[in-house]
C-alpha cells in the first residue's frame, strides 16, 4: 500500500532512495538546531496557527460535523443538547462564547454549529473590526439564523462593542444620523443570529459583553487518547500509512493541542519521506520529533530552559514571573499565556502567591533529583 504521498515505491527503509534536496534541507534544519551546542528556539510547538495552516489542506482535515469533533465531551453534549433544542423550537441558538488556549478547536466548533444548524458562518476577528461601519456592516449582512464568529473577542474596540450590545440582547443596532450632541439614533431591527465569541483570555472580557452570552464554555486541552484519534483520522485524511503506536508517540509530544499534533505529523510525514520509510510506527515517530528537538513529553527548549533555570539558580522556586522572564529573556506575557498552561497542566510547574514553582516530576523529567518531596509539598 502505498503510504505518504511519495511517488515513489522504495524499498523497506531505503535510506539511500532519500532526495538530495530535502536531506539536505533537513540536515541544515538539525545542524542549526544543535549549533553551539544550544537547540535554536522552535515554533514548532506552538499553537498558534502557521500561515500555511490556514490554507486549503487545512480545512480538509477539519472536522465538519459533531460526530466528526473529536474529545470535549462535556462542550459537546451541552452543544448538542442546545442545537436540539433550538432546533425544535425554530429559533436560533443562544449567543455562545468559546475560551480556551489557542489551538483546541474554538473556530472548528463554530463552523460546525453553523453546519449543525444548517445555516451560514460568518467570520470576523476583533482587531479587524475598529470602526464603528466594520461591525455594522457586519452585523447587517446576516440572514436569519446565522452563526456571526468573532474570533479574540476580547480585543474588540470599545464602540463596536456597545453595538454589539443591542444587537445581542434584542436584534436590533443603533445608526448614529449626524455627528456631536445633535445626532439622533435610528434603530434599525436585525434578523435573529448567533454571536459565537471566542477567546484565549476570558478574563479580559468586560462583563456586559460576557454577561450577554447565554452559554459560556470552556475547551480544555485533549487527552492523549484524544489526540491519538486526531492522529490518525488526519493520517487517514492524508493517505498516511501509520501505526496506532506511532499515532500516540505523536500525540504524546503535542502540548494537549489538536492543531500541535497534526502540525507534528506532518513533520513526521516530511521525515518518513525522506527516510523511504512506509510505514510511520513509534521508533520513526520518535525520532522524527527529537530531530525537531521536541521532547517526549512535548517540552521544547524554551519550556525546559525555564524549568532548568527555576531548578538550578532558585532551587526549584518560588520565582516570580517577572524574574524568570528577564533571566530567561522570554517575554512575561508568553511564559504566562504559551508556556505555563501546558507546564501545569501536566503538573511540572505550580503557581503559587510568592511565584512559580517547578514540581517533583519537573525535576525529575531534566534529570535532578528532587530535594524533598515532602518539602516541596508543604510550600504555599
Ligand atoms: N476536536 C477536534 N477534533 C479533530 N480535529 C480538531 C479538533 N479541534 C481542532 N482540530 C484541528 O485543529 C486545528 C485547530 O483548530 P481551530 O482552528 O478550531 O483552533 P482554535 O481554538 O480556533 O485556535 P485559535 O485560538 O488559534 O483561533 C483545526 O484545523 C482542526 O483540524
Ligand atoms: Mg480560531
Amino acid at each position: 500500500m502505498a503510504i505518504i504521498s511519495s511517488k515513489k515505491q522504495p524499498n523497506d527503509r531505503d535510506k539511500a532512495a532519500a532526495p538530495a534536496d530535502k536531506v539536505s534541507v533537513m540536515a541544515q534544519a538539525v545542524s542549526q538546531a544543535v549549533s553551539h551546542g544550544k537547540p535554536e528556539k522552535t515554533t514548532i510547538l506552538q499553537a498558534e496557527p502557521e500561515p500555511e495552516e490556514r490554507s486549503k489542506q487545512e480545512e480538509k482535515i477539519r472536522p465538519q460535523c459533531l460526530t466528526e469533533y473529536i474529545g470535549q465531551k462535556d462542550l459537546k453534549d451541552v452543544l448538542d443538547i442546545a442545537i436540539r433544542a433550538a432546533k425544535s423550537r425554530q429559533e436560533p441558538l443562544d449567543h455562545l462564547l468559546l475560551y480556551g488556549p489557542p489551538g483546541l478547536g474554538k473556530t472548528t466548533m463554530s463552523l460546525i454549529l453553523a453546519q449543525e444548524m444548517g445555516v451560514k458562518c460568518k467570520i470576523a476577528s476583533a482587531p479587524a473590526l475598529e470602526r464603528p461601519r466594520d461591525i455594522m456592516g457586519l452585523l447587517i449582512s446576516l440572514q436569519p439564523g446565522d452563526v456571526l464568529f468573532i474570533d479574540e473577542i476580547h480585543r474588540l474596540a470599545k464602540v463596536a462593542e456597545e453595538l454589539l450590545y443591542p444587537a445581542m440582547e434584542d436584534f436590533r443596532v443603533d445608526i448614529p444620523l449626524g455627528k456631536g450632541k445633535s445626532a439622533k439614533m435610528q434603530s434599525m431591527s436585525l434578523p435573529p443570529f448567533t454571536l459565537v465569541g471566542a477567546t484565549t483570555r476570558v478574563g479580559a472580557l468586560t462583563s456586559p459583553l460576557r454577561d450577554r452570552f447565554g452559554l459560556i464554555q470552556r475547551l480544555r486541552f485533549y487527552e492523549i487518547d484524544e489526540l491519538t484519534e486526531i492522529v490518525l483520522r488526519t493520517a487517514a485524511l492524508l493517505k498516511m500509512n501509520i501505526t496506532q503506536s506511532g499515532g500516540e508517540e505523536i500525540a504524546r509530544r503535542a502540548r494537549g493541542t489538536p492543531r500541535i499534533a497534526n502540525r507534528l505529523l506532518k513533520r513526521v510525514r516530511d521525515f518518513a519521506e525522506v527516510k523511504a520509510f512506509r510505514e510511520i510506527d513509534r521508533d520513526i515517530a520518535a525520532e522524527a520529533l527529537q530531530l525537531f528537538n521536541v521532547d517526549p513529553c512535548g517540552l521544547d527548549w524554551t519550556d525546559r530552559r525555564l524549568l532548568s533555570f527555576m531548578i538550578e539558580r532558585h532551587n526549584g522556586g518560588p520565582v516570580g514571573l517577572e524574574t524568570l522572564a528577564a533571566s530567561t529573556g522570554e517575554d512575561a506575557q508568553t511564559i504566562e499565556e504559551v508556556y505555563e498552561p501546558y507546564l501545569m497542566q501536566i503538573g511540572y510547574l505550580s503557581r503559587t502567591p510568592r511565584g512559580r514553582v517547578a514540581t517533583a516530576a519537573a525535576w525529575k523529567h531534566l534529570g535532578y533529583t528532587p530535594p524533598d518531596t515532602h518539602q516541596m509539598t508543604l510550600l504555599p
